[in-house]
């Protein structure tokens, strides 16, 4: 019966849409032809990542890196160019097709369309007669979300196979099945990172998103399912077109916002979730371990013994299919076993045995050929048998501490393998040695002779500029004396790693900063370190040297035993800063920082406050680092945005919104830091082991529009840190705290400049109430909050401004709108 109504309804349906068209299917794009939106900033047209497999998408006009927003025939590509189209089909339908491979893809709407309209915002719509849209390419995503672009239980966003093959990867983004949080999934079963649930305004995971900057984000339906969520993009003026931003889920499992910056022509990575890509989950495949200790360094490795099960892919970043032995998949009885620490790992199948020594756990597992390896606890003498390859290996023993658990991997037996790498160094080494005694007669003489040269030239300019400075050039070879081979780490930016070292003349501690990737060559880093070297305050970390040798660059700072502010703000650190501490801290990074922008000949945006970057001499005076350092790494802002990672509570709207930078940029970032400061917490507490926090003080896990309105309305003794236990100067902590809100003024021209700064902390200026700034409205409940995102912090520039707001110097003047 159904079937001859469907018959029935068919018969219909045909001849209906054959007299309403012509037979002709309409051609829209031909082999390489394109189609520009209007505005010109999204193209449609076929492309292609390896030249053998077609692709219609659409890209960024704009951009000079091909950025491709969507993809079409993501699943099917068409072998050549030059014979595909897309067409709008005689039946109403969007069709790609190839004289080869025939018809790939089609769109699948039952009202057929008669037009296509490729809108300015990247949405491709087909509209029917009555000019209504029957289907649109913002309803099918790929792994971009673009601004307008809903995103609802219906659609998920799924990345990439690889960075270069459009087919659909293992990471999708869609709403959770309870259509409240959004969730990050693996091949659409394993949730591994979620938002956490809307709460009216943001979700709980999330709370960054309430800072007031340009993007409005709108939930539509939470909990039910037609849920939508999207998100727009709003202008500082009417006349300037707004920013151009998008979210990514990247082949690697991270959802990732981008904005592009016109001035550098870059795409800037400014929020990304989860930040430790290790959190992704089967990143590195069966028996591939995770590492995020080195940002800069691939993730995914093989235990000593294993190989790349895939070389190829791995190498191009794809490390799925994981690891296999290197002698073969099957456990033999002459196995030996690897420990390889503290490793935790998940989706694997195992069996506990109780009270087992070691030994006999060894045993057990060498009696099953589909055993890999156990894990046991030297203490509880448990032994858990793993079947089958563990995922999401990854070392535990930074995070965790001595648990007395260690896993140990079954491999080949040494014996054998080390004959074979012996015997194949033996021939290895008779060939590289005939070959570089070849090397060593043709060159060296002339080598020598350029060593000599360069030698006396390095050594003249040291002598000119560096001795004036005070700064010492130190060889590569002395620092890593003087640090032991780098081996005590203290810390880790951006920028690169931090050691601890002595200077062996002196027997001085330093810190040994070792750049990554220097971007710029040896003669700027030379001219810049200079610049740095020029800059000294009681408020700034002293270089005391540097060393410039091939591609090593590294920087010799004064060493500072307290450490960052950082690690003095975690509620669960044990360490408490006294109040006159926190006072003196206060003021001293002011002063850097006024020094930086005022002091100088050459005006310095330092770009990245934050309590990271204000370190604690043995008298807990503050010191700012790590200024000057943006420029030092040439223009590579992404990077600078990188570091920022995680603590863009700090960065002030104007980077946003893509105007130019100022020194009221570092002014709105040391506000953000003085509430962290006063509070004795950090502004943003995300972690899920803090969420007894979360629960206890829902208000306060985003902690800035909290702050600031009990600030203005007088309640400064509920924001200053419960655990002084209320022995804290009243008159300094209002001060301070008024101080805070007048720096985190959305508009900048109302924040005061940093000299101003120091006088209102030190009382010279009387501080007023200032107005509220507009991330308080984060706290009164509506359905759309604001998110954030970044742009390039160009320095030296906006130093004209310097003095707004001072009123008058000298005598006891004030800030702000007079005290009513
Ligand atoms: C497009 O293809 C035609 C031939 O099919 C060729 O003549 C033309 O140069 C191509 N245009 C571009 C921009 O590659
Ligand atoms: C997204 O959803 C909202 C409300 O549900 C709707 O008004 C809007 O037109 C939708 N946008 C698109 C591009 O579908
Ligand atoms: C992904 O899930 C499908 C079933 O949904 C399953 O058949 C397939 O093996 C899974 N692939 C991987 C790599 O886990
Ligand atoms: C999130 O919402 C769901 C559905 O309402 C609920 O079951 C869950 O307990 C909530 N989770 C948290 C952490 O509040
Ligand atoms: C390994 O042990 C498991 C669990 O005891 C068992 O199911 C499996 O058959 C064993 N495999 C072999 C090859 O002995
Ligand atoms: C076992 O634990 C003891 C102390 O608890 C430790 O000294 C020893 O090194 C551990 N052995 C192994 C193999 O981890
Ligand atoms: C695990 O981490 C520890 C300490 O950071 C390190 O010594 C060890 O080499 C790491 N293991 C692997 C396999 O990377």
């Amino acid at each position: 019966m159904p079937c001859t109504y469907l018959l029935l309804l068919l018969l219909f349906l045909v001849p209906l849409s054959f007299s309403s068209e012509t037979l002709e299917n309409r051609v829209i794009i031909k082999g390489n032809q394109t189609v520009l939106s209007f505005k010109s900033i999204f193209r449609l047209g076929f492309f292609s990542s390896t030249n053998s497999n077609w692709y219609l998408g659409i890209w960024y006009a704009s951009s000079p890196t091909p950025t491709h927003v969507w993809v079409a025939n993501r699943n099917r590509p068409v072998s050549d160019l030059d014979s595909s189209t897309l067409e709008l089909s005689s039946t109403g339908n969007l069709i790609v097709k190839n004289s080869r491979d025939g018809v790939v893809w089609q769109t699948e709407n039952k009202d057929p369309a008669t037009d296509f309209r490729f809108l300015e915002t990247g949405n491709l719509i087909l509209i029917n007669k009555n000019d209504s849209p029957v289907w649109q390419s913002f309803d099918n995503p790929t792994d971009t979300w673009l601004p307008g672009m809903n995103v609802t239980g219906q659609t998920a966003l799924t990345s990439w196979r690889t960075p270069f093959d459009p087919s659909p990867g293992f990471y999708s983004l869609r709403l959770s099945p309870s259509f409240n949080e959004f969730q990050l999934v693996y091949n659409g079963t394993k949730p591994y990172w979620s938002t956490g649930n809307w709460t009216g305004n943001a979700f709980v995971g999330v709370p960054e998103m309430t800072i007031p900057y340009i993007y409005t984000f709108h939930f539509v339906n939470p909990y039910v399912p037609t849920a939508s969520f999207w998100y727009m993009v709003t202008t500082s003026d009417a006349a300037s077109e707004p920013r151009l931003t998008r979210f990514v889920v990247d082949a690697s499992g991270q959802l990732k916002q981008y904005t592009w910056d016109p001035q550098t022509q870059y795409w800037n990575v400014f929020w990304l979730q989860p930040e430790d890509p290790c959190r992704v989950y089967n990143l590195c495949g069966q028996l591939g371990f995770c590492s995020s200790t080195d940002p800069l360094k691939k993730p995914c490795a093989c235990i000593r013994g294993f190989k790349a099960r895939n070389a190829v892919a791995w190498r191009s970043e794809d490390y799925s299919d994981g690891c296999r032995r290197e002698s073969g998949d099957s456990g033999e009885k002459s196995d030996t076993f690897e420990a390889v620490g503290d490793f935790r790992y998940d989706g694997d199948v195992e069996i506990s045995l109780l009270q087992v020594s070691k030994s006999s756990c060894a045993k057990t597992c060498l009696g099953n050929s589909s055993c890999v390896g156990f894990y046991h606890n030297n203490k509880s003498n448990l032994c858990r048998m793993l079947l089958e390859s563990p995922i999401n290996l990854k070392n535990s023993s930074s995070s965790i501490g001595i648990s007395g658990d260690v896993l140990y991997i079954r491999e080949p037996r040494k014996g054998n393998s080390k004959e074979r790498i012996s015997k194949s160094i033996i021939i290895l080494c008779s060939v590289v040695g005939s070959i570089s005694v070849l090397v060593f007669i043709l060159f060296v003489p002339l080598i020598l002779l350029k060593r000599s040269r360069k030698r006396k030239k390095t050594r003249k300019q040291d002598e000119d500029g560096f001795a004036v400075l005070n700064l010492k050039v130190f060889s590569f070879k002395e620092l890593q004396m003087a640090t032991s081979g780098f081996s005590e780490k203290i810390g880790h930016g951006g920028f690169g790693a931090v050691f601890k070292g002595t200077l062996p003349d002196s027997s001085t501690f330093v810190a040994v900063k070792r750049l990554e990737r220097p971007g710029s060559g040896e003669s700027e880093f030379r001219a810049e370190v200079c610049t740095i070297g020029n800059i000294q305050h009681v408020n700034l970390v002293r270089l005391r040297g540097f060393c410039s040798e091939n591609l090593h660059r590294l920087l010799v700072y004064d060493y500072m035993p307290q450490g960052s502010l950082s690690s003095y703000l975690s509620r669960t650190s044990p360490k408490l800063l006294s109040w006159e501490c926190r006072f003196r801290i206060a003021l001293g990074t002011a002063k850097g920082i006024a020094y930086l922008h005022e002091g100088c000949r050459d005006c310095i945006i330092h770009c990245d406050i934050k309590p990271e970057n204000i370190l604690l001499d043995s008298d807990y005076n503050a010191k700012v680092s790590d200024f000057g350092l943006a420029k030092l790494l040439g223009r590579d802002f992404s990077r600078v945005l990188a570091t920022m990672r995680g603590t863009w509570g700090y960065v002030a709207p104007e980077w946003i919104s893509g105007l130019p930078i100022t020194t009221k940029a570092d002014v709105y970032s040391f506000g953000m830091t003085l509430l962290e400061l006063i509070g004795g917490r950090r502004n943003v507490i995300v972690n899920s082991s803090t969420s007894e926090e979360k629960e206890t003080e829902p208000e306060k896990w985003f902690f800035p529009p909290w702050a600031a309105r009990e600030i203005i309305q007088g309640n400064v003794d509920l924001v200053v840190d419960s655990r002084l236990n209320r022995e804290y100067n009243v008159e300094e902590a209002t001060r301070m705290a008024t101080v805070a809100i007048w720096c985190i003024q959305d508009n900048e021209e109302i924040r005061p400049a940093m000299g101003t700064v120091v006088k209102m902390l030190e009382g010279v200026v009387e501080v007023t109430v200032p107005p509220p700034p507009k991330l308080i409205q984060a706290l009164v409940s509506g359905d759309s909050y604001r998110g954030v995102s970044g742009t390039s912090c160009s320095e030296g520039r906006g130093c004209s401004d310097l003095n707004t707001g001072l009123s008058s110097t000298g005598s006891r003047s004030s800030f702000g709108r007079p005290s009513p």
